[in-house]
């Protein structure tokens, strides 16, 4: 899938190299969604869009798709948004189409608001339509010349704060069922819970992108690839009030019911700040999640580096998980598997469920000012298998050293980690965790 030659040759040409930003060149995102060029074009002003920030654009954007779904040009069709601020509320995509923001265009969505649409049959009760949402889509293009979405969620957070939301808060941007989607060059701002969030899709490319919402934003994830799978994030710079990048796949007995997995989630070059994690994966992996790689990630004033987390009645794996090059800065803890994290969606939860961690490679991580090292804690019933620690140092806040790993029901290896990790991962004849997997 990723072009293996050079891959390979990154690899050999890497092995002496702390970071491979030093090596020749990258790897990318390319081959797994082509990019398409339109020969059909057309302007929002074209159907009476008007960029003054006070319009409405509601009828100009769901008119411009209506258009492209039933013209259905060869080819597909590109709706360009030129300079200028639209106010909107949310609108469908289409298939075959891109979607271009221009430099210094901005598509606003009205404040609060919103239609309810069911749960999906992974989540209990209703939420709202994202503000850009797709479904059962392919050959979709969100991209340009870094013009911004932004989703005022301000009235959105308050509404959360004061316990006054009836459903669930938009998304941004979300495709469910969908195919062949790029997502790049766009600036996304504000969004009122996760910016971008592809659910049920395949082959999804998000890249240049950069997303933006205040520390103290609830929910505002940037990237949740959910029961997905072949979906490459590369070049992005991500700062938001929760996890940078997670990737999930259904929560508890309705994840299980549903049954699909996240697999094959490549995410490289990325760089931000979270009071939460900068990579994570769960807590909601009740479909399973295996084959994610992260690479060349770089977090810094955040609360946990890397965050594996699931818990007891989610049931489904989370396995095959490759981190590496990581370089964190002022960070509170800077890598915890946990087995006790998130909360149910209600209390039908089946606590026989218990997930299954096994094969996790955390390697070549530089932290300095990393408050607490990291924990590894399994379940009793459910402990975490072949966990490699290889190639880790995280230095303290003061001293050259932060306070020790905490363990428990866990097994594995650790090679040349500082602060040294737990007994639990040091034995010598499981050193076999670091062999398996790269
Ligand atoms: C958008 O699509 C959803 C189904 O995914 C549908 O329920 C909704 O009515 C559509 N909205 C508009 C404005 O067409
Ligand atoms: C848009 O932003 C990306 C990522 O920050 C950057 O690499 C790219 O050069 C920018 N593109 C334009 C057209 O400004």
């Amino acid at each position: 899938m990723f072009r293996i030659q050079p891959l390979v040759s990154v690899l050999l040409c890497c092995f002496t190299f702390w970071f491979h930003i030093s090596c020749g060149y990258l790897i990318t995102c390319s081959g797994i969604v082509p990019m398409r060029y339109r020969n059909d074009k057309v302007s929002i002003t074209d159907f009476g869009g008007v960029g003054d920030g006070k319009t409405l654009n509601t009828k100009a954007f769901r008119e411009a798709i209506y258009r492209i779904q039933h013209l259905r040009r060869r080819g597909g069709t590109l709706l360009y948004v030129p300079p200028g601020v639209y106010l909107t509320e949310s609108f469908n995509l289409t298939s075959h189409m891109t979607l271009y923001l221009a430099r210094g265009a901005v598509i606003k969505a009205t404040q609060g608001g919103g239609v309810e649409i069911s749960g999906g049959r992974e989540r209990p009760g209703g939420r709202y339509m994202s503000f850009i949402h797709g479904d059962g889509l392919r050959d979709v293009v969100i991209t340009g010349e870094n013009g911004t979405i932004d989703g005022q969620g301000g009235i959105w957070w308050n509404m959360w704060r004061r316990g006054n939301l009836q459903f669930t808060r938009p998304n941004l941007v979300e495709f469910m069922n969908s195919r062949g989607i790029i997502i790049s060059n766009v600036i996304f701002k504000n969004s009122p819970f996760w910016n971008i969030h592809p659910v049920y899709c395949s082959n999804v490319v998000i890249r240049y992108v950069t997303i933006l919402a205040p520390t103290d934003s609830p929910n505002t994830d940037g990237i949740d690839p959910d029961s997905s799978s072949n979906v490459c994030i590369e070049d992005s710079f991500i700062s938001t009030g929760d996890d940078l990048v997670a990737v999930k796949s259904g929560w508890d007995e309705y994840g299980i019911a549903y049954g699909r997995p996240s697999s094959h989630i490549t995410i490289r070059r990325v760089t931000g700040s979270s009071p939460f994690a900068g990579i994570a994966v769960g807590s909601e992996t009740s479909g399973g999640v295996e084959h994610v790689l992260a690479e060349n990630i770089v977090i810094y004033n955040s609360g946990i580096g890397v965050n594996i987390k699931t818990n007891i009645g989610r049931g489904g794996f989370i396995k095959n998980i490759t981190v590496s090059q990581v370089f964190m800065e002022n960070v509170r803890t800077g890598i915890k598997i946990a087995g006790d994290t998130g909360d149910h969606p209600d209390n039908r939860f089946n606590p026989n469920a218990l997930p299954y961690v096994k094969g996790v490679t955390l390697k070549n991580i530089w932290g300095v000012k990393v408050q607490k090292a990291g924990s590894i804690q399994g379940l009793k019933n459910a402990p975490f298998t072949n966990i490699c620690l290889s190639k880790i140092n995280l230095h303290g806040m003061t001293g050259p050293r932060s306070p020790p790993w905490k363990c428990s029901d866990v097994s594995g290896a650790a090679i040349e980690v500082s602060p040294s990790p737990c007994a639990q991962l040091s034995s010598l004849e499981q050193s076999g965790s670091c062999a398996n997997h790269f």
